[in-house]
C-alpha cells in the first residue's frame, strides 16, 4: 500500500491509472498506454514543453533567495505579468505579488481586504471552490470540499468555519439543458447590497461548480459589491491567461475589480505558483504602508523563471487566439454529444473550461462519505479506456474538460470521443 497520503479528484477508493510520464498532451501510464490529458487546469503547454524545460533548466542557475530579499529577475517578472498578461488594462493594474498557490493568494488577497476594509465577514457565490487552505477552505463552499474527514460510513467531520461566510445566488447558465430557476437575474440577484453590507470582500470564480458567467452577473455583483463597501476579488486562478479565450474572464463585463488572484498556469505548469495584482487606487493608497506578511519560497526562482517563460510563450504563439478558435469546436461538440446522450442533464463553459453535468444525485448532499465510486468518476473510468482522461470536479455528477492551448483539433476530437464512449454507462444507467 502507498505511504502517499492523498485525495483523488475522481471520488472512490483507488485509481484505475497510475502515470509515469507525459508529454504534449499525453499522459504515459504504467501499462504502457498513452492517453489524452483533457482535464488539467494546470497545465496549459501540456507536459515537456521545451520552453518551460528550459526555463526550468535555467532556474538551476539562479540564486536561492527568499521573498525579503530584492532580486531583480522577479522584478522583471512582476514587469512581465503587468505588460503581457495585463496589457490591455494598463489604465487598471497597480502591482504584482507572487504567492505558492491559488488557494495561498486568495487567503492573502481576503486578509488584505480585511485589513484595509475593518471588517471580518466575507462573502462567495454559491457552488465556489477557492482553495483549500486558510481562508480561502472558508470561502469554498462545495459541501464536499470541507477540508476535514469524510468517513465513508456517512459521517463528515468538517473543519469549524471560524469566520462568517456570505453567499450570495450564483448565475444559472447553461449553453445546453434546463436552468433550475428562470427568475430574472435582478430578481434572483434582489437583497445582495445588504448580504455583502458588512463583508470585507466578495470573492468571485468563472468556472467552479460548472458555473460559468456573463457580463451580466459579474457587473451587477460587482456594483453592489461596491456600493456595499465589500472589495471585489476575481478569482482568475482557474480562468486567467487565457482558458477562457480572453486573457482574463473580467474582461468580458464593463466593471473592473479592486484586487485578481492568479494561480494554475500561470507559470506554465511547471512551478507550483499564486499571485496577488492589486488595482491602481489599491497600490496607491499602500505607498506610505507595508503589507506584511512574508513566506520563504514566494517568488522562488523557479516559479520566476517558469511565469516568465510562459507569458513569452502564450505572446509568441498566439494562444489566447487559439483557445478563442477550439471554444467554438468544443461547444458544438459537447452540444452534439449532450443531445445524444439522455444522461446529460446540462453543459456549460468558455474557451477550454468546459463542465457536463449528468443527472443524478443532488450536489448539495454530496460530502464523498461513502465508499461508493459516484456517477460521474465512473464515466471517467471508462472514459479512460477510449484513451482520455476527463476528471470530475470532485462533485459526484460532474465531469470537466479542460485540455492545454496546444491541443490540435484532432487530439481534441479523441478526447470528446472518449466522453462520448464514456457517457454510454451513465445512459444505461439513467434509463434503468
Ligand atoms: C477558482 C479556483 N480558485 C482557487 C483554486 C485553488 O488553487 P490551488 O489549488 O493552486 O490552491 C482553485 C483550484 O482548483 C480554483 O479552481
Amino acid at each position: 500500500m502507498s505511504k502517499l497520503i492523498y485525495t483523488g479528484l475522481n471520488a472512490g477508493k483507488g485509481t484505475s491509472f497510475k502515470v509515469v510520464g507525459g508529454d504534449g498532451v499525453y499522459f504515459h501510464l504504467e501499462d504502457g498506454r498513452k492517453v489524452l490529458d483533457g482535464s488539467n487546469t494546470g497545465g496549459p503547454l501540456g507536459h515537456r514543453h521545451p520552453d518551460m524545460v528550459e526555463a526550468v533548466r535555467k532556474a538551476a542557475e539562479n540564486p536561492i533567495i527568499n521573498e525579503g530579499w530584492f532580486w531583480k529577475e522577479r522584478e522583471q517578472a512582476a514587469e512581465d505579468v503587468i505588460d503581457i498578461a495585463f496589457a490591455e488594462e494598463k489604465d487598471w493594474v497597480g502591482g504584482v505579488r507572487f504567492f505558492l498557490s491559488g488557494g495561498e493568494a486568495n487567503d492573502l488577497a481576503m486578509s488584505l481586504a480585511q485589513s484595509i476594509t475593518g471588517r471580518t465577514p466575507l462573502a462567495t457565490r454559491v457552488r465556489a471552490y477557492h482553495g483549500m487552505s486558510g481562508m480561502s477552505q472558508h470561502l469554498t463552499v462545495q459541501p464536499q470540499w470541507h477540508g476535514g474527514l469524510a468517513v465513508q460510513n456517512g459521517e463528515s467531520r468538517p473543519v469549524p468555519v471560524t469566520i462568517p461566510v456570505r453567499q450570495i445566488p450564483e448565475p444559472l447558465g447553461a449553453k445546453y439543458g434546463a436552468l433550475s430557476d428562470n427568475r430574472p437575474l435582478s430578481e434572483r440577484l434582489e437583497g445582495i447590497e445588504d448580504t455583502l453590507s458588512d463583508t470585507a470582500c466578495t470573492i468571485l470564480d468563472y468556472t467552479q461548480g460548472g458555473i460559468y458567467y456573463d457580463s451580466e452577473y459579474q457587473d451587477r455583483v460587482a456594483r453592489a459589491a461596491k456600493k456595499a463597501g465589500s472589495l471585489w476579488i476575481a478569482d482568475e486562478v482557474v480562468t486567467g491567461t487565457g482558458r477562457v479565450g480572453r486573457m482574463f474572464a473580467f474582461q468580458g463585463g464593463e466593471t473592473r475589480p479592486d484586487i485578481v488572484t492568479l494561480g494554475k498556469g500561470l507559470a506554465g505548469g511547471s512551478s507550483p505558483v499564486g499571485a496577488v495584482v492589486l488595482s491602481k487606487a489599491l497600490v496607491d493608497m499602500m505607498e506610505d504602508k507595508s503589507w506584511q506578511t512574508y513566506s520563504t519560497f514566494r517568488g522562488h526562482s523557479l516559479t520566476v523563471s517558469c511565469i516568465r517563460a510562459y507569458l513569452q510563450v502564450l505572446k509568441r504563439d498566439n494562444l489566447v487566439a487559439r483557445v478563442k478558435h477550439l471554444e467554438g469546436i468544443m461547444e458544438r461538440r459537447l452540444i452534439e454529444i449532450a443531445q445524444k446522450h439522455p444522461s446529460v442533464a446540462r453543459v456549460d463553459g468558455n474557451g477550454l473550461h468546459w463542465t457536463v453535468e449528468l443527472h443524478g444525485p443532488d450536489w448539495r448532499t454530496w460530502e464523498n462519505n461513502t465508499g461508493e465510486v459516484p456517477i460521474a468518476s465512473r464515466v471517467s473510468n471508462r472514459a479512460l479506456e477510449a484513451g482520455a482522461l476527463i476528471g470530475t470536479s470532485g462533485e459526484q455528477i460532474s465531469l470537466f474538460l479542460a485540455p492545454s492551448f496546444i491541443i490540435s483539433e484532432e487530439e481534441l476530437e479523441g478526447i470528446l470521443s472518449a466522453l462520448d464512449y464514456g457517457l454510454e454507462l451513465a445512459d444505461q444507467e439513467y434509463a434503468g
